[in-house]
């Protein structure tokens, strides 16, 4: 337990799985006050105890809301829910999708559902958040789960790799709309993290186990290690970092 997060109220979208479990279960470990997640449902796909289960047994308040990260009416009221808590300190944009027949050929439909997710998503969650948070005259943080794939591209992620692209490119150019209000946006890019989304197509998962044999640290990341970055971001101890994106990827990226 560190005190990163003392006194903040973090809010994880899909924070009930995956990597956003490990974000949510991290920052009640660096001494978050609140964490809210946000998903579409409350159980992990993992399975096992609920997110907010767990961080009520740590001693941090929790809450569950049920949302579509693709309604902005969704995420504003996310937000304005939080009131009642402080209002948000830390925005945690995580919820994303990867689909099975990506590639050249994807379809519009998947290509669609893949930008309304991954970016709308993403962008409404921020929005909310930054409403708010100017509104409330805090300095807070934003951070965006963007992804290994928008750094470099692969035959196997044509749309999931366009839309995490997108993400690095939005979090630096919020950055430069909210640095002027004290808010910081910026973005940590996982490398191969071991949860259900690599297992999302027999492609992903193949090239997964070719990248884990060359990269510098030969393993799998935890969703803990993201959790682990991303409290740093949200702290005040990444006071003067914005506009980054972070690669969280046991050095694969630095090596392809
Ligand atoms: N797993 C990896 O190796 C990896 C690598 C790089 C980036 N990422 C990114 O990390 C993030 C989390 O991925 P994960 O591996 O934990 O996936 P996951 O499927 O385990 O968890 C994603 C969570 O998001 C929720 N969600 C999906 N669509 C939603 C919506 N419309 N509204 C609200 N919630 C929604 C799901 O219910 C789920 O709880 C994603 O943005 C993903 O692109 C994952």
């Amino acid at each position: 337990m560190t005190a990163l997060l003392k006194d903040k109220l973090i809010v994880v979208t899909g924070g009930a799985s995956g990597i956003g479990r490990g974000i949510a279960l991290a920052a009640a470990r660096h001494g978050a006050r609140a964490v809210v997640i946000a998903d579409l449902q409350p159980d992990p796909k993992e399975g096992g105890a609920t997110t907010t289960s767990l961080l009520e047994e740590m001693g941090t308040i929790a809450r569950f809301c049920r949302v579509d990260v693709t309604s902005r009416a969704d995420m504003d009221a996310l937000v304005a829910d939080t009131l009642d808590l402080g209002g948000v300190d830390v925005m945690v944009c995580n919820a994303g999708i990867a689909l099975p027949r990506d590639g050249c050929d994807i379809s519009e439909e998947d290509f669609h559902q893949l930008l309304r997710v991954n970016l709308d998503g993403v962008l409404f969650s921020a929005q909310a958040a930054a409403a708010q948070m100017r509104s409330l005259g805090k300095q807070g943080s934003i951070v965006m789960t963007g992804s290994m794939g928008g750094i470099r591209g692969a035959a196997v992620t044509v749309g999931y790799s366009t839309t995490k692209g997108g993400v690095c490119l939005m979090a630096a150019s919020l950055a430069d709309a909210l640095g002027p209000d004290g808010i910081r946006v910026n973005a940590v890019c996982p490398g191969l993290i071991d949860t259900s989304l690599i297992n999302a197509s027999p492609g992903v998962a193949k090239a997964a186990q070719g990248l884990v044999d060359r990269m510098p640290l030969r393993r799998l990341g935890q969703p803990s290690e993201v959790g682990d970055a991303v409290a740093w971001l949200g702290s005040d101890c990444s006071s003067f970092v914005t506009g980054v994106s972070l690669a969280v990827d046991g050095g694969l990226t630095a090596i392809i």
